[in-house]
This record gives structure tokens, C-alpha cells and sequence, in this order.
């Protein structure tokens, strides 16, 4: 899409430009953010198979055509976030590693797909208390390593009695698209981007957690006292629930705004891992000194505990009139506002 702001072109990632993000409740496929970490693969959709084997499964072989045949299609509305969205923003703060992403490494989509309960219990999972882990493997390849992209997540909210945790193969109303994962990939709603691996080959139930670099060295969250030199990547757990986080879409981080205006609309998304629902947004103009309630305008209405997508809102806030600092920029007196969102989870 040539709307799509580029990070980095190969392996190519890309995300939403804020200010589209919060047009769509569910964000259209070709302005939808993409986050690759090897070359995308081609994939024969009739050469297609997922194994699913593991503890406590007879090793299974599904085609696209069995999956779609032998299960229930499921469509579930799920909020996708990469574990780096807003990177930039601690960037701004102390140099990091990693892709210098802005808020638009999240969309939300409608997906489609079967249930993996059902298809783990298809293979012959007894144990529905079962507490270890489901790992996922990837057609995508590292050519120096062999490694492909690979993640897990605790077993626990795969088997969750709602079962929504889909292996899905349509976005959208549409095929997956190649960037996406065509023809298969996992959609684990409430859990980090990371673990919702593309062209999806394998699925397999563990006692341990998946080994592989991206579960094991990378998406974990540390202490600011930790550098690169000196962390210990077996001393966090991998990220998988993301907490309660906002972000103001519109207008955008240093724009101007009309000299002599009383008051600003402000646009954003909210969004809280693990389902917790959104139940308040609150806004302020002047650095958080003041706070006014956002109207939720989108995204409302979800089960409280089962909230997969995110919340879209807006609000109109009075600008400060005296007393802020002003500077010279240019030639120009400039008034400088901070513009803060905050957003309360049930939690
Ligand atoms: N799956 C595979 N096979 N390879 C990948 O590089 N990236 C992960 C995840 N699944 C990735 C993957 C990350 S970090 C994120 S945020 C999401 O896919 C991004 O999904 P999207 O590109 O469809 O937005």
C-alpha cells in the first residue's frame, strides 16, 4: 500500500499513519501494519499442510480443505498489536534496539477462521486443564540460520472454554493476504502481536515454552538499569497479555494548530491485553493538569472480559488561554500545548 509508512523494506515492515487509524473501526487490509522478521513466503495453497502434534495429540496432518470442512467456522473481531508499537516513544527517552515504531503498529480486524480448541481436540487432547504450552512455527526462514519464526503461548488461552483463539484463514471477509499470513496463520486475541505467527506449518503442545529466538531473546520487557551489554534474557518472561495503553491518533505529535482556536478535537484508540474491556478514556490539554472525559465512540458494548478489539474515541477540550509559556520559533510566538490521553481498563 502506498499509504503505509515504512520502517524498514526487507524483510518489509510498515504501519498505519495515525491519523487513518481511527477512520476505520475495523482497518482496512491494505492499510493494515505489517511486521516481518524473515522473507515472506510463497505458499501453495493446494501443497498446504498443518501439523498439529505434541503432548498428549496423535501427530495430525489438516489441509486448507479440512479445516475448513471438518470444524465450525468461527469469525471473532481482534485487536492486533505488535509488542514493539510506540517503540519511537521510549526511543525519545534512552537509545533502544529495535524498529523505531510509532502508534500505528496496531489495527483491528475481523477474522476468520476455526477454532484451535477444536482442532487440538480433533487431534486427541484429553486434558483440557492441560498448563503448558502451545508453540507455533512459521513457513519463514532465516537462509544463514535454518531457524524459522516461531512463539508460544501458555496453553491456558488457547483451551479457554470460549475457544477464541482462532487458526484463521480470512481477514476482513477476504483471503489472507500474503503480508498477513496467507493461507493460515494464528490469531491468540489479547495476546502480544509476536505470538500470532504467519504461514503457519506447525502447531504443537508442549510441557515447555517454545525455545526459539523471538520467544527466548527478544519481546521481554526489562528494567531501564539493563542495556544490551549487560541483560539476562532468561530473568524475564516472555511478554504475552499487554497492559492498558491509549494513544491520540489525531492531531499528531508537534503539528500546529490554528493560532486563536478555543478548543482541539482529539482522536485516538485504547486498547488493554487478556480482554480486559476499556471502560473510560480521559483527555487533557494542559499536561494532565485537567482531565475531561473522551466519548467512546467505537468498540463499546464488548464483553468486559472478553474485549478483543480496541476502543475508538474522540473529544473536544478547551485549550489553556493564559499563563502557558510561549516561545519565539521562526520569528514566530508560539503557545505550546501538551495534549495527554489516559485510558482505565476493568482492571
Ligand atoms: N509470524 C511469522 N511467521 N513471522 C513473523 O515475522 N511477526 C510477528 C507476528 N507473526 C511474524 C509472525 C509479529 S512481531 C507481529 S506484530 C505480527 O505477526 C504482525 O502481523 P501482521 O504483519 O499481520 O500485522
Amino acid at each position: 500500500s502506498p499509504v503505509l509508512k515504512v520502517n524498514m523494506s526487507e524483510p518489509f515492515n510498515a504501519e498505519t499513519p495515525a491519523p487513518l487509524l481511527t477512520d476505520h473501526y475495523t482497518t482496512p487490509t491494505d492499510i493494515f501494519y505489517i511486521r516481518n522478521h524473515l522473507p515472506v513466503p510463497e505458499v501453495d495453497p493446494n501443497d498446504y499442510v498443518l501439523e498439529v502434534s505434541g503432548e498428549g495429540l496423535v501427530p495430525t496432518r489438516l489441509t486448507l480443505d479440512d479445516l475448513k470442512t471438518k470444524f465450525e467456522q468461527r469469525t471473532v473481531v481482534a485487536t492486533l498489536q505488535c509488542t514493539g508499537n510506540r517503540r519511537s516513544e521510549l526511543q525519545a527517552i534512552k537509545p533502544i534496539k529495535g524498529l523505531a515504531w510509532s502508534v500505528g503498529a496496531i489495527g483491528n480486524a475481523e477474522w476468520r477462521g476455526v477454532q484451535l480448541r477444536d482442532v487440538l481436540l480433533y487431534a486427541g487432547l484429553k486434558d483440557l486443564d492441560f498448563d503448558g504450552h502451545v508453540h507455533f512455527e512459521g513457513l519463514d526462514r532465516n537462509s544463514a540460520t535454518g531457524e524459522c519464526y516461531g512463539a508460544s503461548v501458555p496453553a491456558r488461552t488457547v483451551l479457554d472454554s470460549h475457544g477464541d483463539c482462532l487458526l484463521a484463514y480470512a481477514m476482513n471477509g477476504e483471503d489472507l493476504t500474503r503480508d498477513h499470513g496467507y493461507p493460515l496463520r494464528v490469531v491468540v486475541p489479547g495476546i502480544t502481536g509476536a505470538r500470532n505467527v504467519k504461514w503457519l506449518s506447525k502447531v504443537r503442545t508442549s510441557k515447555e515454552e517454545y525455545g526459539g529466538f523471538w520467544q527466548q531473546r527478544d519481546y521481554k520487557s526489562f528494567p531501564p538499569s539493563v542495556d544490551w551489554d549487560t541483560v539476562d534474557f532468561s530473568k524475564a518472561p516472555a511478554i504475552q497479555e499487554t497492559p492498558v495503553q491509549s494513544a491520540i491518533c489525531s492531531p499528531q505529535d508537534g503539528s500546529a494548530l490554528p493560532a486563536g482556536v478555543g478548543s482541539v478535537t482529539l482522536r485516538g484508540y485504547a486498547y488493554s491485553g487478556g480482554g480486559r474491556g476499556i471502560i473510560r478514556v480521559d483527555v487533557s490539554a494542559d499536561g494532565g493538569k485537567t482531565w475531561h472525559e473522551a466519548s467512546l465512540r467505537e468498540g463499546v458494548g464488548q464483553d468486559p472480559y472478553r474485549a478483543w478489539a480496541w476502543v475508538l474515541w474522540d473529544a473536544n477540550v478547551p485549550l489553556p488561554v493564559a499563563g502557558t509559556p510561549r516561545e519565539m520559533d521562526g520569528g514566530c510566538e508560539q503557545q505550546r500545548v501538551e495534549l495527554c490521553c489516559r485510558a482505565v481498563d476493568r482492571s
